[in-house]
Formats: C-alpha cells, structure tokens, sequence
C-alpha cells in the first residue's frame, strides 16, 4: 500500500529533463584486462525448487510466499522453481552484520589458511542522482547513498566503521521526537565496531537501475520505519528507456559508472566485484532489449575501468537461466537462457544474449557494431505499472 502510494507520488511529479544523455562513454576499443573476472549468477532459491526434498529444509523465501500466497504477481512459489510488518529492520541489518563479521574471522582463522580463497558481502544499490539541480536535491542523493547502501557498507568498509554517522543522526533524532527512551537505531560497542570493520576481501555489488532523488516535504512512509526516518523521495522518470517486465528497471548506463565511482571514492578504492546486473522480459529467444542493455551497461564498466581508475576485478551477468523472480513469479525473465517451464524437462534454449555474453568474454571487449546512443531497443513505454515491493527488496537479496 506504502509503495502503490509512493508510485502515483512518482506519476505526479513527472521530471522535466527529456534530453538526458544516458551514455556511459563514448566508443572506445577499450578492453577487460587479463585478470578479469566474468561470470553469470543465480541463486539457489530461484531454480532449485525442491524446498521439502532430500532433507533441504524451507527458506525464509520459502516461509515468505507460502505464508502469503498473493506476494508474487503470478502467484507461484519457489517450491516448484526452474524446479520476498512493521519489523525490527534496524535489529535484523545489526544482527546480520554482526554475524557476517563472525564468519569472516571464522574462514580468516579457521578455513583461509588451509584453502585459500576470498570473502565478500553483496549489497544491491541503486544510483541516486539528484532530482534537480538544487542543493536540497544534490543532499537528498547524497544521503540516499550513504543510509542506504551505506547502512551495510560503512560498518564493514569505512576507515571508521560503525554506522554512517548522518544516519545515526537521524534516527537518534527522530526516535527522540518520538518520545522513545533509546533509538530505535542499536548501538554497536567499540569492540563490536572494530570486530566489523574490514571484514570483507572485496565489495560484492548488485546493481540494476537509477533513481531520481529529492528531500520529502513532510513525512515519508511508515511512522516509525527507516523510510520515514531519512525523510527522501525517489522517483523514476516514466520517460526513461525501458520496455521491461520489471518496470523499475529504467535503462541508465552512466548510473552505473557514476555508483562504481562513488564506492571508490567513499571506500578506499575497495576491489569491487559486480555480483549481479541484468535485465527482465517476458520471454523469447531474440532478446535485443537485454543485449542492449548488457552492451550499454559493460561499456559504461569498461569507461568505469579505463577512465574513473574505479577498481573493478569482475563482472557476473544476472542471470544463467530464467528463474522465480521473488516478488515477480515467473513473469519477469532475467535469464541468458531461455527455461520452457511448461515442459517435463524444462528444455532450455540459448538466447541472444547469451551468445553476446560469450563473446564478451572471449574478446574482452564488445561487439564492432557497437553503438553508445543507440536506444531503439527501449523505445516503448515500460509495460505494466505493477507496484512492487522494491522497497524491500535490497534487505530481503542480502538475507539470502
Ligand atoms: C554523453 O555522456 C558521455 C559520458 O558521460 C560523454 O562522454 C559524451 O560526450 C556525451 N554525449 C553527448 C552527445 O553529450
Ligand atoms: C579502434 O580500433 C580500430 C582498428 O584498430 C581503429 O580503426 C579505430 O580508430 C579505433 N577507435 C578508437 C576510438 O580508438
Ligand atoms: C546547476 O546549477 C549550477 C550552480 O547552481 C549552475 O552553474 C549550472 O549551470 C546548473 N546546471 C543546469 C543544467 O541548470
Ligand atoms: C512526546 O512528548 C511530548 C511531551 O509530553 C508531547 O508533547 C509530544 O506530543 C510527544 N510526541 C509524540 C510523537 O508522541
Ligand atoms: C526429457 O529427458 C529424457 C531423459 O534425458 C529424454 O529421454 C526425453 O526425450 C526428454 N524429453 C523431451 C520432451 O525433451
């Protein structure tokens, strides 16, 4: 309901910016160096199936769809994949990076020197770009970036660690108003900090899309949430290239560029590897939207890597094959092959962009026809204005 609110918010404040170069750079012959790393991600949850099989016991995704039949937009569930209240989200982001520092030190001490090997966190993100060219709205961005992405990152990948201290503001702040004794937001101990920090070999980044971003008027979301504590407003512009299933995913290359940019800079030039980027559909074998964008997105890598000196080890492609696609079923297809899930032996088929991928790996480099401002792939308006639970969805992928 929050979200379908925040949708029609972004219908009726329509941005005027038309003229937008989307580009990530410009043609080039750049290349991935020798030590590049490429790959294609999925996740077991999503093709397996098979939650109540060979003793695999049920996910928290698994609990999620059955418990709540109309989550996805199709109805499915995991159980039968290629075979996402109020909580506490401030306790559930503190546990988890607690636990996460606990079984870096456990490989570090225990496992690492036997067989090697190294260990990461991935986080999804957005790029925030301001909404207008303000102060407000540059602030707005800025502080998107630093509550959201940060509010994972900085405690483990921050020379301080801890909490990014705005959003501790903020929420001590806000809780105080509030008349609650403490904040909402937990506390680390100086040990706890200095157990977390620096518990990570490299920056694992999932990432799709951009949004637009400005300071809210009055309050935003649900009182009390993180939302409506950071108190800012993302839209998207409809205008944006984009004829996908998943209507969020809005084709902007140079966000891309500008994200790998910013966790350089914040991070320490941290060695990112990008765990998951794609795109979604409907279905077919002559995907041309998702060649596109996977030619548009790699080239702003490329700018990312050869211009920006952003330190970028590798690169995996969302994803293998079409799969259960959380809040979205079985509609969305984010896959380089196509999964005929009608079929007893879900017969799969290589698309377009799977022969791309492959000769991006094997070239290093993309296609001679190349073209940066070529959009007519996207021309369509995006297809269906379903509300999704986007909002959610970073915690929920990083729960996994
Ligand atoms: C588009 O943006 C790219 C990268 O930001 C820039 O190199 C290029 O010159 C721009 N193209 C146009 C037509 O403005
Ligand atoms: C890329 O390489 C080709 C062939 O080596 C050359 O003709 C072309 O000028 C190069 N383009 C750029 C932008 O460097
Ligand atoms: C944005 O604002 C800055 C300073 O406030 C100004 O120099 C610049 O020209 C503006 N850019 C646009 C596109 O309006
Ligand atoms: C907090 O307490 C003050 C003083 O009793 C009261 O005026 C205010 O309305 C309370 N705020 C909230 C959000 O309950
Ligand atoms: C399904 O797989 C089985 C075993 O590999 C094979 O015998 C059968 O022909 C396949 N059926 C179809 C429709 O592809």
């Amino acid at each position: 309901m929050n979200t379908l609110i925040f949708f029609i918010a972004g219908l009726s404040h329509i941005w005027n910016g038309d003229a937008v170069n989307f580009s990530g750079g410009l043609k080039s012959n750049y290349t991935f160096p020798k030590d590049f790393v490429f790959g294609v991600s999925t996740a077991a949850i999503q093709i397996e199936g098979a939650s109540n099989e060979d003793g695999k016991t049920e996910s928290i995704w698994d609990n999620l769809v059955r418990t709540n039949p109309k989550f996805t937009k199709d109805g499915s569930t995991p159980a039968v994949a290629a075979d996402s209240h109020g909580i506490a989200e401030y306790l559930c982001a503190h546990n988890l990076l607690k636990a996460h520092a606990s079984v870096y030190h456990l490989f570090d001490r225990q496992y690492r020197p036997i067989y090697g090997g190294k260990i990461g966190m991935s986080l999804d993100s957005n790029w925030a770009e301001p909404k207008g060219n303000t102060s407000s709205d540059v602030k707005a961005a800025e502080l998107y970036l630093k509550t959201h992405l940060g509010w994972y990152a900085h405690p483990v990948y921050s020379s301080e660690g801890n909490y990014p201290p705005e959003l501790i503001k903020l929420v001590d702040e806000k809780s105080r108003l509030q008349n609650y004794t403490r904040s909402r937001l937990p506390k680390f101990t100086p040990e706890e900090v200095e157990h977390i920090k620096g518990t990570a070999d490299f920056f694992g980044l999932n990432h799709y899309t951009t949004y637009l971003l400005s300071m809210a008027d009055g309050e935003v979301g649900q009182i009390p949430s993180h939302e409506n504590d950071v108190g800012i407003v993302r839209v998207q512009n409809p205008k944006w290239p984009s004829m996908s299933s998943s209507d969020w995913l809005k084709v902007v290359p140079f966000g891309f560029r500008r994200l790998l940019a910013w966790i350089s800079k914040t991070y320490n030039n941290v060695p990112i590897i990008v765990t998951e980027n794609g795109y979604a559909d409907f279905s077919g074998i002559h995907d041309t939207a998702r060649v596109t964008y996977y030619c548009h997105y790699l080239n702003a890598l490329l700018h990312a890597i050869h211009e920006d000196k952003s330190n970028v080890h590798g690169y995996f492609a969302w994803s293998l094959m079409d799969n259960w696609e959380w809040d979205d079923g079985f509609v969305s297809r984010f896959g380089l092959y196509l999964v005929d899930f009608e079929s007893k032996n879900k017969t799969r088929t290589a698309k377009d962009s799977a022969r791309l991928y492959s000769s991006v790996v094997s070239s290093r480099g993309l296609p001679d026809n190349y073209d940066p401002e070529d959009y007519s792939a996207f021309s369509g308006a995006s297809t269906i204005l379903i509300p999704t639970v986007l909002l959610l969805l970073p915690m929920y992928r990083l729960l996994l």
